[in-house]
């Protein structure tokens, strides 16, 4: 796990209220409740500095909440899209994904118990509108037999040959057990230049 110090740097909405900082920044993006609050916090392990919120009822991360790991990386943690969205989503999101120039990657979740739903292909083709780069993970692995996780998995596989600013691997992770976490956060390492 991360052994820097962990800070809650800032909640913001809207892009006048982004912070200013010269970290390489990793988003987590996706529809409400798939898991992103769960993965920063298994990311960042247990320091109860960071705070991160997680809960059963989807649409609950309301605004970007940047978390920075010492003096490496800031992880920006987004409200969920769909049908929970905060009224003020698209400005919100659009504006911090059009306006951040050291934004390294951005992780785009899906459900590993479900695959790529409708909504998530909205989302997809904003991330290609805007041709940012991105990896899919897949998340909470631990929670389908591995032959739903197979057809899901595969599901995202050929759905990634239509997405050209996507790199081709997806990741597969749960946040509960902590399977594929290490993983992703050596990518995580590696795209931050650490
Ligand atoms: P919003 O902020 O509402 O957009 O949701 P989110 O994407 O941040 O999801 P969050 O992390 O709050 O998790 C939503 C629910 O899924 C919670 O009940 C979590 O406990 C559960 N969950 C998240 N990750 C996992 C996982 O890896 N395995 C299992 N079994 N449950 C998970
Ligand atoms: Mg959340």
């Amino acid at each position: 796990s991360v052994t820097h110090k962990i800070e809650h740097l800032k909640s913001a909405v809207y892009e006048d209220q982004l912070p200013e900082h010269d970290l390489p920044e990793v988003a987590f993006i996706g529809r409400s409740n798939v898991g992103k609050s769960s993965l920063i916090k298994a990311i960042l392990g247990e320091a109860p500095e960071a705070r991160v919120r997680v809960s059963k009822t989807p649409g609950h991360t309301k605004v970007l909440n940047f978390f920075t790991v010492g003096k490496q990386l800031c992880l920006v943690d987004m409200p969920g899209y769909g049908f929970h969205m905060p009224e003020h989503y698209e400005k919100s999101v659009e504006g911090f994904l059009s306006s951040r120039k050291k934004l390294s990657r951005v992780i785009f979740l899906v459900d590993g118990t479900v695959g790529v739903t409708p909504t998530d292909v909205t989302g997809l083709n904003m991330m290609e509108e805007m041709s940012l780069p991105y990896i899919i993970v897949l998340t909470k692995i631990d929670k389908s037999k591995p032959a739903v996780l197979l057809k899901n998995f595969m599901s995202v596989r050929k759905y990634i040959d239509q997405l050209p600013a996507c790199l081709q691997q997806p990741f597969l992770v749960s946040s509960l057990t902590g399977e594929g976490v290490e993983l992703l956060q050596a990518f995580i390492a590696h795209v931050t230049g650490h």
